[in-house]
């Protein structure tokens, strides 16, 4: 059963379920809501507190389900709304939490509200999107589909106006300057949380109003529609989280959750958690140069945030690694290093899966995972990264990090006793007869047991989801250390980013006489002194406690 915490998000561990790729049950090749209960076991084992499905409503699938066409119902293919009940009953029977997808920002063109708006300029749903009889409004707004869409504007040849979009041409804006519009999602939230979800990671948050003469993102007008979005959780489902999706810099999302910035026990009272995108392609950067400087950089320029929210810090996600928040030059170095060949990068990013990006090298994954489960915020796992699963360059859009989630060495992968409805991964390298979930339960040696290591260690030391974070100011610059502390007591972390064995010397004159033992491998180090020297293998990484006096 749940466990009564209202601060539950703050030390969970997050867990990202592609329906249609993880587990078919009826043999029709989609995975499906019943094949995901078939597996929750798997995830209660693995240590997953939250699960976040993406988007299940029925769509066309033109942006794998971001275009919803109804957002009162389950797609056909994922089930029913209630198989969708029956999930939540057994995740909360095992004291797991659901968060689904929330998109408040555009529907598909095939919903009913669209298709009556776009029928001519005075029907009554017309201004349920944003119409203009011109392309040159809201100039300053940037393209993020920079690869398919040459503008936010399309013209509707119907009534010769064109149609505001921030996303594909298939997925119109909502209007949220029309009160109906903002009303209207407030319920279709409602209608969801009453089956007794635990909350929504609400997408594409910047964008939802547009004024002339701004980039139309993070505007006053978004923020004051996503409290009064909170308030509704707050009153109608306390214990219920807002995930918010802004791809933004530190800075601009501070005020995504809202609260007091003087005052930081003064709660926040818009989203409890927010992505933390910045820093992911840091981690990445700072591995390939065994550089840790841009990582402390963004980590100094992150706002503290209220007592009462968390970031959500991730490596890897359903879309492309995201490049948007880095330098022009910074760009062009991580599509030199990480996507050599073209098919690798899409729009700003590159999409492929965290293993192939690692090389596939073991020393790497662990220690960006080391990273991702010790730093501030909760951390989510993308399906099948917890076993190195890879990706298919040659699939459409980023359906390449989607493919069906490898359970066994059955052809079908035990997914689907059926055709997969995309080609499941089949090299040498990671194929399903060599990487799949039932061979690495059976081998202690696998990625999966050290994920769940990790998971299993991280919750025993809450400090790590909720304490204070104080980066280290190390001269050797290949190493990243950080002191995590609370009342309660301190960690410190250390990781060597460099294929190199590194040495480093750490200041801290404050724990003198403290043994630092291992949380990880409950190994006893030598005790500090004013300064402390260690000697880390090519990607050695520890997790200290140092509250041992010996
Ligand atoms: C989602 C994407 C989606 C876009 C438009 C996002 O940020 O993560 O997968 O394409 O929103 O809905």
């Amino acid at each position: 059963m749940l466990k009564n915490n209202p601060l539950w998000y703050k030390n969970a561990i997050f867990y990202e379920v592609h329906l249609r790729s993880f587990c078919d049950s009826n043999g029709d090749g989609k995975g499906d809501l019943p094949g995901l209960t078939t597996k929750l076991d798997y995830l209660k084992e693995l240590g997953v507190d939250c699960i976040w499905l993406l988007p299940m409503f029925p769509s066309p699938l033109n942006d794998d389900g971001y275009d919803i066409a109804d957002y009162d119902n389950i797609h056909p293919d994922y089930g029913t709304v209630e198989d969708f009940k029956t999930l939540v009953a057994e995740a909360h029977a095992r004291g797991m939490r659901i968060v689904a997808d929330l998109v408040l920002n555009h529907t598909s063109d095939q919903h009913a509200w669209f298709v009556e708006s776009r029928k001519s300029k005075d029907n009554p749903y017309r201004d349920y999107y944003v119409w203009s009889d011109t392309d040159q409004k809201y100039t300053d707004a940037r393209i993020i589909f920079v690869d398919t869409e040459p503008s936010n504007w399309t013209l509707d040849e119907a009534t010769g106006e064109y149609y505001w979009h921030r996303f594909y041409a298939s997925q119109p804006d909502l209007n949220y300057d029309n009160p109906e519009v903002a009303d209207k999602m407030i319920d279709i939230l409602k209608y969801w949380m009453d089956m007794g979800i635990d909350g929504f990671r609400a997408d594409a948050v910047p964008y939802l109003f547009e004024r002339e003469g701004t980039n139309c993102e993070n505007l006053p007008e978004t923020h004051a529609y996503l409290k009064r979005v909170r308030r509704v959780l707050d009153q109608d489902y306390p214990g219920t989280i807002l995930l918010g999706e802004a791809n933004q810099w530190p800075w601009d999302l501070r005020p995504y959750f809202g609260g007091d910035e003087a005052d930081l026990t003064a709660p926040g009272d818009e989203f409890h958690m927010a992505f933390h995108f910045p820093v992911m392609p840091r981690i990445y950067k700072a591995l390939k140069l065994g550089d840790t400087t841009d990582i402390l950089d963004i980590m100094d320029r992150t706002p503290s945030i209220p007592d009462n929210c968390q970031w959500c810090v991730f490596l890897r996600n359903h879309d492309e690694v995201t490049l948007e928040m880095v330098t022009e030059e910074d760009r062009q170095l991580m599509w030199k290093l990480y996507a050599p060949e073209d098919r690798m990068r899409l729009n700003l990013g590159i999409r492929r899966r965290l293993a192939p990006l690692l090389d596939n090298d073991r020393r790497k994954i662990e220690v960006a995972n080391a990273i991702l489960f010790s730093l501030p915020g909760a951390p989510i796992v993308y399906y099948g990264d917890e076993i190195g699963m890879g990706d298919n360059i040659w699939l459409f859009d980023r359906n390449g990090v989607r493919t069906p989630m490898q359970w066994t060495a059955e052809p079908g992968t035990g997914f689907s006793s059926a055709e997969p409805w995309a080609p499941v991964i089949d090299d040498d390298t990671y194929g399903y007869q060599k990487i799949n979930v039932a061979a690495q339960q059976a081998d202690p040696e696998s990625l999966f047991h050290t994920m769940k290591h990790f998971i299993a260690t991280r919750k025993a030391h809450p400090i790590l989801g909720w304490g204070r974070c104080d980066f280290l100011r190390v001269e050797n610059k290949a190493v990243l250390a950080y002191l995590r502390r609370t009342g309660e007591g301190q960690m410190l972390i250390v990781c060597n980013l460099s294929d190199q064995p590194q040495e480093v010397t750490l200041s801290l004159p404050e724990f003198r006489g403290v043994t630092p033992q291992d949380v990880l491998t409950g190994q006893a180090h030598n005790i500090i002194s004013d300064e402390y020297t260690l000697s880390l293998g090519a990607y050695q990484y520890y997790w200290f406690d140092l509250s041992g006096t010996t």
